[in-house]
Order: structure tokens, then C-alpha cells, then sequence
């Protein structure tokens, strides 16, 4: 049974993972790219392109937008009517600012809005446990939570100020490269030896849920302000830099983008908190006083 339309804006990687999924699920699927070449497959699989955003505008009811940033949604959507009425939800990166203004511009057009981001890659889209978590107006959730189910299985309203997902995306977000650029490095230092980054899989899983295990007590620390509870201090880390600094000259690999942590480490250090948890350290990342935020 063929079930209502739905239209995605942006046809990029993880855009024609949304609209895949729609097609899979029987919605009518309409979408729009500026680069309408790229949109060849997904009408291949039964899909509806328009080279005129109004027109995919007015097609759906619910817009799901995932173009690179807000600011290229909007430039994309100006001068283009039609949103009057409609549920526009973004599932792109951003900044909680950007999100807010992306809000207001969407809002001042006549729509409801919706920001959301998806915690997981385009292959995972449609998976039951694929996140997606969602912040802005409730009733556009409720009405399409259904349709967002097609998308992934876990799905979560955080509240109604729409730079919720934008605010979680950036927190949550931001283990991502240090997480990775560590995975490679240490991908690195087996190469040195002639070792396969495979041989380390089974022991990087260990230690991140190691590392996942430990998230409640590390948040419970910086919620309490009491660095007292991991026995994992900053002097620990501190005394760890010279062996950095020995096993970057033994493997021949780059480790210099550990510099500002190891500057972060001993302004701690320099700041009394040797003995402090590791935790200690997001006094120092912290630019505003604490209680205010
Ligand atoms: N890929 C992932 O693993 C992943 C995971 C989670 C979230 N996301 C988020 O999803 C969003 C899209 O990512 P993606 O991986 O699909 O990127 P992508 O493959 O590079 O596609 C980018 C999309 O944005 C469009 N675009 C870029 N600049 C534009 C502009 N100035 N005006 C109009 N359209 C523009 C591109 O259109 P053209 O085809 O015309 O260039 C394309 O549709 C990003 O915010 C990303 O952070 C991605």
C-alpha cells in the first residue's frame, strides 16, 4: 500500500539514505538536490525529482531537509513559497545558534519546525537501533513520529527548544575525531612493527566499553564538582606525556596533536589539581564561570 508523501531535501550520502528508506517503506518519496544529476538512482527506485525546490516544497506535508549546513537549507529555500503550512524537520549539522535562527527563518515562513540529527551513518538508516533525537515543536513530532520510525528505531524528543539535537549533536559529537584520530594513531604505531590495525580491534573494544563503563561516574564527577572519585588523576595523565613524547621518537609516528592536551595537563598540574580526577581538567575548558551555565 502506497502510504503518504514525504519529501527529502538533499540527495548527498545521507540524504539518499533517508529517502531509500522512505521508498523502502512505500511512502511516496519526493525529493530535490541542487545537483539534480544526483538524484538519477533514487528515481531509478521510484522516486519523484523536482529541479524546483517550491515544487517539492508543496508536494509533501513533511519536508525532511539534510543538506550540509542551515545556512545552505536557507539559502536553498529562499524566495521559494510554499512552506507556509508545512512541518519542516532538518536532520543537518550545527550549532545550537544556527539551529535557533534556522528556527526563527522557518517559523517567520509559515512552517513548523522540528530539528533533529541522526547519531549514526547512512548505512545504519533504517536499523532499530539507529538514534535519531529530535528538539523543537512537539505536535510535529507526534504527528510524524511513524514516519521518523522509518529512519531508525530509537527516536527521541529532548524538548521543545529547537536547538536541542543541535546542542546534543555538538556535545555528544565532540569524542568523535580525538576518538578516531587515537584509533589511527594507534593504527600507526602497529604499522611501525608491520602490524595490522585489524589486530587491534578486538582489544580497542575492550577499552571503550572500558571507557563507556566509566561515563556515569566521569559525569557524576563534573555534575558534583567532586574530582575525587575516579582514582585516575591528572598527574597520572601527566607523567604519561614523556612516554608520548619517547614512543612518538621510537615508531616514527607523528604524535603532535597531543601538544594541547599536554598544555591542558600542565596548566592543571600549575593550577594545583595533580591530585584531582582527570575530570578536573573541564574546570579549565570551562571560559564562563561554572554556576552560571
Ligand atoms: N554521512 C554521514 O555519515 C552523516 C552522519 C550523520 C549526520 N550527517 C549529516 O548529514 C548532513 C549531510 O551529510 P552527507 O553525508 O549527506 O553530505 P554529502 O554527501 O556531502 O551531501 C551534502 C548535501 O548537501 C548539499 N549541499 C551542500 N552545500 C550546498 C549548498 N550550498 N546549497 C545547496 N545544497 C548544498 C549537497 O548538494 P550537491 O549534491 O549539489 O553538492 C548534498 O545534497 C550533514 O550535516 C552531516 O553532518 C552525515
Amino acid at each position: 500500500m502506497i502510504k503518504e508523501s514525504v519529501t527529502v531535501l538533499g540527495t548527498g550520502s545521507m540524504g539518499s539514505a533517508l529517502a531509500g528508506a522512505f521508498l523502502g517503506a512505500g511512502y511516496r518519496t519526493q525529493i530535490w538536490n541542487r545537483s539534480h544529476d544526483r538524484t538519477a538512482a533514487l528515481v531509478a527506485a521510484g522516486a519523484t525529482a523536482h529541479r524546483d525546490i517550491a515544487d517539492a516544497i508543496t508536494a509533501s506535508p513533511v519536508i525532511i531537509s539534510c543538506l550540509t549546513t542551515f545556512d545552505a537549507t536557507r539559502d536553498s529555500l529562499r524566495g521559494a513559497e510554499g512552506l507556509t503550512g508545512r512541518d519542516l524537520i532538518t536532520l543537518n549539522s550545527g550549532t545550537p545558534a544556527q539551529a535557533r535562527e534556522f528556527a526563527r527563518y522557518a517559523n517567520g515562513e509559515g512552517a513548523r519546525f522540528l530539528g533533529g540529527a541522526i547519531k549514526n551513518v547512512p548505512a545504519a538508516v533504517g536499523n532499530p537501533d539507529t538514534l535519531l533525537y529530535f528538539g523543537g515543536d512537539r505536535d510535529v513530532f507526534d504527528t510524524h513520529t511513524a514516519t521518523l520510525g522509518v529512519l531508525g528505531g530509537d527516536l527521541e524528543f529532548l524538548g521543545a527548544e529547537p536547538d536541542l539535537a543541535a546542542l546534543y549533536e555538538s556535545a555528544v559529537g565532540a569524542t568523535l575525531l580525538p576518538a578516531l584520530l587515537g584509533f589511527l594513531e594507534g593504527a600507526a604505531v602497529l604499522a611501525s612493527r608491520g602490524l595490522p590495525a585489524s589486530s587491534m580491534v578486538p582489544h580497542s573494544v575492550k577499552w571503550l566499553q572500558m571507557i563507556e563503563s566509566l561515563l556515569p561516574v566521569l559525569a557524576g564527577e563534573i555534575d558534583d564538582r567532586d574530582y575525587t572519585r575516579l582514582g585516575s588523576s591528572v598527574e597520572l595523565f601527566h607523567a604519561a606525556v614523556t612516554d608520548d613524547e619517547r614512543l612518538g621518537a621510537e615508531t616514527g609516528v607523528d604524535l603532535s596533536w597531543h601538544a594541547p592536551m599536554h598544555e591542558l595537563l600542565s596548566r592543571a598540574v600549575a593550577d594545583g589539581r595533580g591530585a584531582q580526577s582527570i575530570t578536573a581538567l573541564i574546570e579549565l575548558l570551562t571560559t564562563r564561570q561554572r554556576s552560571t551555565l
